[in-house]
């Protein structure tokens, strides 16, 4: 990841806005203890983009969306200021940091809402002030444009690999549980109803199933413990929503005794992940580039700001949009995808118990 460390510009923001800053674009630093100008404006009165984040305990947001965000950002409009902030998966919070950047006079939000409903009242704010709203990632009834993945078809390729490893493990029926994503999340309701339009006429059944709030990682573990004497008997595979839930499944059913681990899915190609799969704890993850995504909504936000139509690719709920197509990754192709576009170093794969499982899967 690239990292400039001169700042051009900052301004602490008031204490309680979470991770929030204003920074001239080409900045990394999101602290509140930015020093230095009291003017947050950019050198030929560029305009000012508000990128609000969902949360952190996910890796992609700080690790990727962030830095891809502010590197297209720079690029398209070097002398735009970028006011950011994260809501560590608090809904009040993000209001208040939505808020918080149309007063320091945001031109437009670039808004991924930890609650999509909630965010509404953020679109018609911004709209009594004539910001446009970009829902980035997420989906928000009445924003200007969204940009994202297609969803469904993220459901659809964890089912169909979950499916398929279940009758290469030679089942063709047994139990399923499922622990989906926050029940706030617009996308979460797609991952799952994509997901049950394959597994509900695969043959095999949905013992049980979650809606793990705040996609936390340790709820999932907690729930998936509360289970395993029911299930365990006839458990075939977990369908996990993403890379965290996964991962707390994968250490609830490691803690049950079940052995060997049934399969279990995975979403956002989380580092953890891509070496879970390769020593074969998870049968898949889904890799959604986020390079492009951001790239997208950067420049729709540069367009919005000047007053102009961005780009799009396709309407979604009568939203012009552009919609990105999901990878599905195994231990086949992990080489092939994440390593093959940069996103991991093999260095950073391969440690400790997993650089054999490396060498197996031909990655150095
Ligand atoms: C979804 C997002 C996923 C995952 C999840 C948890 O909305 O599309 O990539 O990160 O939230 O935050």
């Amino acid at each position: 990841m690239r990292a400039r460390t001169t700042r051009l510009a900052g301004i602490a923001l008031a204490a309680g806005l979470g991770l929030a800053s204003l920074a001239a674009c080409g900045s990394s630093d999101n602290s509140s203890s930015n020093s230095g100008s009291t003017s947050g404006a950019a050198a030929g009165g560029g305009k000012k983009i508000a990128l609000l984040l969902p949360e952190s305990k996910t890796t992609r947001y700080e690790t990727f969306d962030k830095p891809y965000f502010e590197e297209a950002l720079k690029a398209a409009c070097p002398d735009c200021t970028l006011i950011y902030s994260n809501a560590n998966q608090d809904a009040a919070k993000q209001q208040q940091q939505a808020e918080s950047a149309l007063t320091q006079g945001a031109n437009v939000l670039v808004l991924d809402p930890v609650d999509g409903k909630a965010a509404a009242s953020v679109v018609a704010s911004a709209k009594s002030s004539n910001v446009p709203v970009i829902a980035y990632d997420r989906f928000i009834e009445g924003a200007n444009f969204y940009v994202s993945f297609d969803n469904a078809a993220v459901g659809k390729l964890q089912a169909t690999t979950l499916v398929d490893v279940m009758k290469k493990n030679g089942k063709t029926s047994g139990d399923i549980v499922m622990i989906n994503g926050s029940p706030t999340d617009p996308n979460a309701a797609d991952f799952k109803a994509g997901a049950h339009s394959v597994i509900d006429s695969s043959g095999f059944k949905v013992a049980a199933e979650y809606d793990t709030p705040d996609w936390s990682p340790d709820k999932a573990q907690s729930w998936m413990e509360g289970q395993i004497s029911a299930v365990k008997a006839n458990l075939t595979g977990v369908y996990a929503a993403n890379d965290g839930t996964a991962g707390g499944a994968i250490a609830a059913l490691k803690g049950g005794g079940v052995n060997p681990l049934p399969p279990v899915t995975g979403q956002d190609a989380e580092l953890a992940a891509i070496q879970r799969i390769l020593v074969g704890d998870q049968a898949m993850t889904v890799y959604k580039p986020i390079k492009p995504e951001a790239e997208a909504a950067a420049k729709a936000a540069v367009a919005l700001a000047n007053g102009q139509t961005p780009e799009k690719t396709t309407d979604f709920k009568g939203v012009p949009a552009t919609i990105l197509d999901p990878i599905a990754v195994v231990k086949d192709n992990v080489k092939d995808t994440v390593v093959k576009d940069g996103i991991y170093q093999v260095s950073e794969i391969c440690t400790g118990e997993v650089a054999a499982a490396c060498t197996e899967a031909g990655i150095s």
